[in-house]
């Protein structure tokens, strides 16, 4: 039977493709460059050497920026407060490309190498689920007659060696990363215990930000209909300009994130995210926001995007409920147009100006000066009386 492996390079992965390989599978390896891969024929070359009978490399970089990087700016969507959510964006985009390998192939297994204990699993094996059904999946390290031989990493380096895998000479860093072009991000190891600081060296998109430069760097983004399209009036693909953004932004030790979260299998781990060019993109799409939407929309957009962000991370891409929200925020983005000017500086971002024809900002109105008869402030005597009748009704009974 031919099983399709999401296949990364690394020591874990191999050593599954192998395992698969002896219990009697044809594994096609398959890797989807979302932006972190250096060398896609390294990598061919060590699958074939672990025993993939075929080897798939899809380049996905424009695909994830556009088509689900975006949709995350657009709902300005964080989890829990703070993460931008590189990984959990990533993973349906794999899966997806996975489920077309397989199709392709005529595969009908599914493999990863994420852990029985974190979210990736979820998220690779729902997205599988509502694209195509019938695929089953192999998850090895949810398997005893797996997890049972191959403890730790000295087991895994002795099955390596043993089965004639290239194993790297280099010391395994203290810590696990998960790279792409929205970020990178370091959990386990050293990271484990949540009071430690990580070491200055782990840090690999951005400058510390007391070690960025003293002079300060202005840029300016324009947006249509909510999604980047210009870097300082000059036009670029999605991921291009992601890519972009990640050089300026990590120069100037923007996006670092330390934080302890929530993991949709019930416990908290402890994350490291360095989201340089993301955090950037969501600064200036909000401050657009604020001078184009109405503030009911503003609050509503508010309110839904915690589902929004919990949905991404839970692993629900694909899912009636995430289909429902992505056609409200595409209606929510119609005249989120225009640019925004930002100042960098050590780890800071300010918005400095932001320009629309859709503004909905109208300096008349809103002005101190003579505003020439735009706005009546006899109007607002109204307004509050009404809106003070149920707090007098309160505060009346309350007296009884
Ligand atoms: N905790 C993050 C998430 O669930 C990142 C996980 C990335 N995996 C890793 N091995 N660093 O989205
Ligand atoms: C893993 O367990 O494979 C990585 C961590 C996660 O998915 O949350």
């Amino acid at each position: 039977d031919k099983v399709v492996l999401a296949y990364s390079g690394g020591l874990d992965t191999s050593v599954i493709l192998k395992w698969l390989q002896l219990k009697g599978y044809d594994v096609v390896a398959y890797v989807a460059d979302l932006g972190q891969l250096p060398d896609v024929d390294a990598i061919r070359e060590k699958a074939m050497k672990s025993g993939a009978v075929d080897f798939y490399a899809l380049d996905l970089k424009e695909e994830f920026v556009n088509d689900f990087v975006f949709e995350a700016v657009k709902f300005n969507a964080v989890y829990e407060g703070r993460y931008l959510l590189g990984t959990s964006l990533a993973r349906p985009i794999i899966a997806k490309g996975m489920v077309e390998v397989a199709k392709k192939v005529g595969a009908k297994y599914l493999a990863h190498g994420a852990t029985g204990k974190g979210n990736d699993q979820v998220r690779f094996e729902l997205t599988a689920a509502a694209l195509n059904p019938d695929l089953k999946t192999i998850v090895p390290w949810r398997m005893p007659e797996f997890f049972n031989v191959i403890k730790g990493r000295k087991e895994a380096m002795d099955f390596a060696k043993e089965h004639g895998i290239p194993v790297k000479a280099t010391a395994e860093q203290p810590w696990s990363s998960d790279d792409n072009l929205l970020h990178i991000s370091f959990e386990a190891g050293i990271l484990e215990d949540p009071a430690l600081r990580p070491p200055a060296e782990m840090f690999e998109y951005t400058t510390d930000p007391k070690k960025a430069p003293d002079e300060a760097e202005i840029i300016e983004l324009k947006f249509e209909k909510g999604v980047a399209v210009k870097l300082n009036g000059k036009k670029y693909s999605p991921a291009e300009l992601l890519k972009e953004l990640n050089k300026i932004g990590g120069k100037h030790g923007i996006g670092r994130i330390d934080m302890v979260e929530s993991r949709y299998v019930g416990m908290k781990s402890r994350g490291v995210y360095e989201t340089p060019g993301g955090t950037i993109l969501y600064a200036a799409h909000r401050d657009l926001e604020a001078l184009t939407l109405d503030g009911a929309t503003i609050n509503l957009k508010e309110t839904l995007m915690p589902r929004f962000a919990t949905l991404v991370y839970n692993g629900y891409w694909y899912s009636p409920e995430m289909d429902c929200l992505r056609a409200l925020l595409e209606e929510s983005q119609k005249f989120v147009t225009g640019k925004v000017r930002l100042e960098l500086y050590k780890g800071n971002i300010t918005c400095i100006g932001r320009e629309s024809k859709y503004s909905l900002y109208n300096k008349l109105v809103v002005s101190m000066e003579d505003d020439e008869g735009a706005y009546n402030q006899t109007d607002a005597v109204g307004f509050i009386k009404l809106h003070a009748l149920p707090l007098k009704a309160h505060a009346a009974r309350a007296k009884k």
